[in-house]
């Protein structure tokens, strides 16, 4: 796999709660040079997590001997309000990690009613006070916080930038909407490059990333932003950095496969999916090549096939598979969306349905383009009329 042209800013997969776990992180990485990847947020309360932190949520912290083989590294992020259990959970992570991150930008109603996530910036004074204290306490070298620009509206962000300029962060990474936004309308990327204009430290930005030509000219137009992070662009195109247009059913097929082969390892045998990873996909930290891929695919179905059925977890998995395949409808063409694919009742019948879709074209190549009308679609709004 090419790596991407180095004048770009670094690239990373935003974290996704339900989306990027250890499978999906795993299975990014082959289709793309990614410079960093975020865990789902890891909620801290008062009562969890207490003794260790779940190991599933982070394997590359945790298991030795992926340290080093993987071509990404792991932003992991923590979600909550007492700066004292965030501190204590924090530091637990940092002797795992260089760096961690706190999420200030969740708008769920239950979250932000808490005062966490996007709660965080209702009052920007507390929010810098509590920036500072974690920054001081876990090191401002390895302390990070996402953000959004505001809570009710844009013009809220200067005073939240006011208290930034007075915080030292390892990172700052902005979703340039407002919590009352939530993922309508269009991220302001001229308040992420006012940030990146006047704090002394790595402002990375995340908003509505469709396309590599999207991270030219944004990184052409904001030259001071120093990373990007993709997040529903990405799904709706997986194959946006592999910097290949075009590619053929059996090649998006097989990916997805090897997809769906992750996410069911990962809950039958977690230990089988790391051992996997670094005997089959990275005995060396060198990127997978494509041809590769439909190796890869026939030995994890090789590895599934040792295992007995699992009617629950092959449920979960078939739900994650059509998920990420309805994300796909904004870059497929259309005949690739016919109703019984998505109606299938196992991840068997699901590929040999895709399978039977236009045969004819297996190997013709298909181009991907993120079709801009369905964005109504990812974002929570109504079908325009
Ligand atoms: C399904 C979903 C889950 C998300 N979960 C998180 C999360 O756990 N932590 C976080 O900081 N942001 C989360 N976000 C926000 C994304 O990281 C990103 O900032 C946002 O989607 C804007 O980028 P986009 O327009 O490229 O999707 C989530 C977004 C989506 C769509």
């Amino acid at each position: 796999m090419k790596r991407l042209p180095t004048h770009l800013p670094s690239l990373g997969l935003a974290p996704m709660e339900g989306v990027t776990e250890f499978p999906t992180r795993l299975w990014f990485s082959l289709l793309g040079h990614f410079d960093s990847m975020g865990t789902p947020f890891l909620r801290v309360t008062e009562s969890f997590p207490h003794g260790d932190i779940p190991f599933a949520w982070a394997p590359e912290l945790f298991d030795p001997t992926l340290h080093g083989r993987l071509p990404y590294t792991l932003t992991p992020q923590i979600m909550g309000i007492d700066p004292e259990r965030l501190k204590e959970v924090g530091a637990k992570i940092l002797q795992h990690s260089p760096l961690v991150e706190l999420n200030c930008g969740c708008p769920s109603p239950t979250v932000y009613g808490k005062g966490a996530g996007s709660g965080l910036l209702t009052h920007p004074g507390e929010f810098g006070t509590l920036l500072q204290d974690l920054s001081h306490h876990l090191g401002h070298t390895q302390f990070a916080a996402k953000i959004r620009v505001g809570i009710h509206c844009p013009s809220e962000f200067g005073a939240l930038l006011h208290e930034l300029q007075h915080t030292s962060l390892a990172r700052l990474s902005i979703h340039a909407r407002t919590r009352q936004q939530k993922y309508t309308g269009q991220a302001d990327w001229t308040l992420i490059s006012q940030a990146a204009e006047v704090l002394d430290y790595p402002v990375w930005a995340s908003g509505d990333i469709l396309s590599m030509e999207d991270i030219r000219n944004k990184s052409q137009m904001f030259p001071k932003i120093s990373g990007m992070l993709m997040g529903r662009g990405l799904l709706r195109n997986p194959w946006m950095l592999a910097q290949h247009s075009h590619m053929s059913l059996d090649q998006i097929s097989t990916d997805l496969q090897i997809y769906a082969y992750m996410h069911l390892l990962y809950r039958l045998d977690l230990p089988q999916l790391i051992r996997f990873t670094t005997q089959e996909i990275y005995p060396h930290r060198e990127a997978v090549s494509p041809e590769r891929l439909a190796q890869i695919c026939a030995k994890l179905q090789q590895v599934i096939h040792r295992y007995p059925q699992q009617p629950k977890a092959e449920r979960q998995v078939l739900g994650r598979v059509k998920l990420l395949y309805n994300y796909l409808r904004s870059s497929l063409p259309a005949d690739y969306f016919c109703p019984p694919i998505l109606r299938a009742k196992s991840i068997g019948e699901f590929f040999q349905l895709l399978s039977t879709v236009t045969p004819t074209q297996h190997h013709a190549h298909i181009q991907l383009q993120v079709q801009t009308m369905y964005n109504w679609m990812y974002s929570g709004e109504a079908r325009p009329k």
